[in-house]
C-alpha cells in the first residue's frame, strides 16, 4: 500500500473506468480537477503488486451533522480492484488501511455509498441510513410561492461556497438534521463552476438544480424558513411548462412534504449508505443529543480492526451533549454488548430492539435498549452523492 500521486492518475483512471465503466472526456477532466489537489493529504490509497496497481480507495474529507452537531467524516469512495486482482483480498487489505487513514487525518467517523455490503460490513461499515430521491409534480411547486415574491433570490457564483457552507451548518443546526453533510469547499467550487448547474441564493436557503431530460433534477435544496423553501421550491417548479417532475434529494420528514397541497403517494428511490466510526469516544462526544434525554450506562464494544475502540465504554448523555469513557468491566451490571457495526448502527439511530434480532447486539436488558434508543434517536439521511 503507498499514497497515490500525479504520476500514478493515468493507472488509476484505467481502473477506475474498468471498475465503473467509461468516462466522458468532460468528466476525466472534472475528475482531475477534483482529485489532484487532495493527492499530497494521502486521501488517495493505491495497492500495489510490483509497480503494478491493483486497487484504490479515497478518502473526502466532509463534516456531517448528527442532531444538529458536525463531526469530521471521511466519505470512502473509488474502492476498486483491477478485475485480474478481485478475489484474493486486495479489497480488504484497503479498506484496513482505508480505516487507519480516516483515524490519521482526524476523521471520527467514516460513511460509504456501497455497491456490494460483505466487504464493508467485514470491516465494521453497517447500513445506517439513506439518500432519499423523492420524485415531486413540478406544477405542485410552482403553486407553492406567493405572489409578491416576498423572498429575495440571486444567483449563485463560485465565490459563495463559504456563504453556502454558512446556510449548511445553521440550517442542519437548528434542524438537528442528522446524516447531511458539507462537501470539501475546493469540490463544491469545481460543481458550482459548471455551466449546467443553477444556484440561487436567499437568506437562509439555496438551492443547485438542472435538467434531466425534460426534467428537473434537484441537487441540493435547504431552506431555514417556510418563506425561503416556498420561494426555492416555486422557483424550481416555474419550469413545470416544460417538466412534468422535478425529483431531488429529501429529508425523511421534509418540509416540502407538507407545504405540497396534495400528498398521498410519496415516490422514493433510497440509495443506502454505510456508517463506522473510527474514533468512538470523539464521535460520541461531538456528535448533538435531544435536549431532555439522559444516559449513565456502560457498553461493550468489539472492534477487530481499531482495537483503540475495544471494551467498555461509560456512555454519559445528559442536556445535549454526550461523552464515552473507556472503564473496567463492571462487577455483576447486565451490558449490552455490541460489534463495531452495530455501535455505529446504532449511533445512527437504529433502534437496539432490531439490531438485537439481526445478532449485532447480545447481553442488557430491555431497560437499556430504551435508554440507548432515546438518546441515539435519529432519521438519518444524506443529500449529497459520493
Ligand atoms: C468490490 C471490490 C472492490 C472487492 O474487491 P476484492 O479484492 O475482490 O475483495 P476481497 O477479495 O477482499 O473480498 C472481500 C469480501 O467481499 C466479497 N465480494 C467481493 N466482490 C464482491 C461482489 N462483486 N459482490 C459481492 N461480494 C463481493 C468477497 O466475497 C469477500 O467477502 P467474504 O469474505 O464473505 O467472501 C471489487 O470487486 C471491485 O473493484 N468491484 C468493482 C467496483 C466496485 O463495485 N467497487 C465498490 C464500490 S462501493
Amino acid at each position: 500500500m503507498r499514497d497515490l500521486s500525479a504520476d500514478d492518475l493515468n493507472a488509476v483512471l484505467d481502473n477506475r473506468k474498468r471498475a465503473f465503466g467509461p468516462l466522458s472526456p468532460d468528466n476525466v477532466e472534472q475528475w482531475r480537477k477534483m482529485i489532484s489537489p487532495i493527492l499530497p493529504e494521502g486521501r488517495y490509497l493505491g495497492a500495489f503488486d510490483g509497480t503494478r496497481l491493483v486497487g484504490t480507495s479515497r478518502i473526502n474529507r466532509y463534516e456531517q451533522w448528527w442532531h444538529g452537531r458536525p463531526i469530521s467524516m471521511g466519505g470512502v469512495a473509488s474502492v476498486t480492484v483491477a478485475p485480474e486482482d478481485r478475489g484474493r483480498g486486495v479489497g480488504g487489505l484497503l479498506m484496513r488501511s482505508t480505516i487507519e487513514r480516516c483515524a490519521e487525518l482526524g476523521h471520527v467517523a467514516s460513511a460509504l455509498y456501497p455497491a456490494t455490503t460483505p466487504l464493508y460490513r467485514h470491516h465494521g461499515w453497517e447500513h445506517a441510513g439513506a439518500r432519499n430521491r423523492v420524485t415531486l409534480p413540478a406544477e405542485g411547486l410552482r403553486t407553492l410561492g406567493s405572489r409578491d415574491g416576498g423572498v429575495k433570490l440571486r444567483r449563485v457564483g463560485p465565490d459563495d461556497v463559504p456563504e453556502l457552507r454558512r446556510i449548511l451548518g445553521r440550517v442542519y443546526g437548528a434542524a438537528r438534521a442528522s446524516g447531511p453533510m458539507a462537501t470539501d469547499e475546493r469540490f463544491l467550487r469545481v460543481w458550482l463552476a459548471d455551466e449546467n448547474d443553477y444556484a440561487y441564493l436567499a437568506d437562509d436557503g439555496f438551492v443547485i438544480y438542472r435538467w434531466d431530460g425534460d426534467d428537473i433534477d434537484v441537487d441540493t435544496l435547504v431552506a431555514g424558513s417556510e418563506a425561503t423553501a416556498r420561494a426555492l421550491w416555486s422557483l424550481v417548479g416555474s419550469a413545470s411548462s416544460v417538466a412534468r417532475t422535478v425529483t431531488a434529494s429529501l429529508e425523511p420528514d421534509d418540509p416540502v412534504l407538507w407545504l405540497l397541497r396534495e400528498r398521498s403517494t410519496d415516490l422514493v428511490e433510497q440509495r443506502r449508505w454505510m456508517f463506522r466510526l473510527v474514533d468512538l469516544a470523539s464521535a460520541v462526544g461531538g456528535r448533538g443529543y435531544p435536549a431532555g434525554v439522559a444516559a449513565d450506562t456502560v457498553i461493550e464494544v468489539d472492534d477487530p480492526q481499531r482495537p483503540a475502540n475495544s471494551g467498555f465504554w461509560h456512555l454519559a448523555v445528559a442536556s445535549g451533549a454526550g461523552t464515552a469513557t473507556a472503564v473496567r468491566p463492571p462487577a455483576g451490571a447486565e451490558v449490552p454488548r455490541f460489534t463495531i457495526g452495530g455501535v455505529s448502527a446504532l449511533y445512527a439511530g437504529v433502534q437496539p430492539g432490531a439490531l438485537r434480532r439481526a445478532g449485532l447486539l447480545t447481553g442488557g436488558t430491555p431497560e437499556i435498549d430504551d435508554v440507548l434508543g432515546a438518546v441515539f434517536a435519529a432519521k438519518p439521511y444524506m443529500i449529497d452523492y459520493f
